[in-house]
């Protein structure tokens, strides 16, 4: 029987390749983003989220297989807490329902190794309380002081908390819902570009993604990960975050975490 996958983010960079790969597969891909998707909304408004919702339940008739995330931002500011952050959990959350009654449902997020990184306590607990107002003016206090290179670890290290908390909470497991991460290093997207044109920031990128294993990513191989990950043939694996980073988090953070 067909599968109908949601899956934001879905006009560009990973989300695309996600979509694209779905489909040929034979899924019928729902896709959710700004502009060019199937579903166009807004992600980093509580109204955009609702609308969204709206048109996935519209599209997967209440009944939805599996829903992945990869919309998100890299300009540090508010949007880079509400779409990475509040615009997957509050979305995950409003489709458990439409998820549930699927016959086995998956959840794939896109983290980052960023999320290893140092980010801000009390951002991060801002986001896990679901205080988005709170969470989005620290990140404002956070740029305005100058301060804005913990934002992205942040929204990705309290989406993989988020992440660990939910999948075994009530609704999810037990109701045969996996949820889980990948976590990429760098990958070659839109996103990336201006970064990995530029000489003096692949010589940082060097030393704070290490990727010794094929160096940086194409989407696709993102992609397939996420598809493993939300596909039937996964029935057990719940709560983790896979890192897709070419030894990146192995390198940084050696042997004992694990
Ligand atoms: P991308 O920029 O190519 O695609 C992101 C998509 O999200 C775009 O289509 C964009 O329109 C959509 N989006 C942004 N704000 C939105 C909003 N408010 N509402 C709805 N859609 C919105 O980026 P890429 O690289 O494909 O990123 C996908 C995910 O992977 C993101 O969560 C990013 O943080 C994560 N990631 C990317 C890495 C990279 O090196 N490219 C590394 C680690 C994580």
């Amino acid at each position: 029987m067909t599968r109908h996958v949601a899956v934001t983010g879905a006009a560009s960079g990973i989300g695309h390749a996600l979509a694209a790969l779905l489909t040929a597969r034979g899924d019928e891909v729902i896709g959710v983003d700004l502009a060019d998707a199937e579903v166009c909304a807004d992600l980093s408004t509580p109204d955009g989220r609702a609308n969204a919702v709206g048109g996935v339940l519209e599209r997967c008739d209440g009944v939805l297989d599996a829903l992945i995330t990869c919309a998100g931002v890299a300009a540090p500011g508010r949007l880079m807490i509400s779409v990475n952050y509040f615009g997957t959990t509050e979305l995950v959350t409003a489709l458990r329902p439409a998820l549930a009654a699927a016959d086995r449902p998956r959840v794939g997020v896109v983290g980052s190794i960023s999320g290893t990184q140092q980010g801000d306590p009390r951002i991060v607990a801002a986001c896990l309380s679901g205080d988005e107002s709170l969470a989005t003016a620290r990140a404002e206090e956070a740029v305005a002081r100058g301060d804005a290179r913990q934002l992205y670890p942040s929204s990705k290290a309290a989406l993989a908390q988020w992440l660990r908390r939910t999948c075994v909470s009530p609704g999810w497991a037990d109701a045969g819902i996996p949820l889980n991460a990948v976590a990429p290093g760098v990958v070659l997207t839109p996103m990336s570009a201006e970064l990995v044109a530029d000489e003096r920031m692949r010589e940082v990128m060097r030393e704070a993604v290490p990727m010794p294993l094929n160096g940086y990513a194409d989407p696709e191989t993102v992609a397939h990960a996420l598809a493993w990950l939300t596909a039937p043939e996964n029935s057990h694996i719940t709560g983790q975050v896979v890192y897709v980073d070419g030894g990146a988090e192995a390198t940084l953070r050696g042997p004992e975490q694990f």
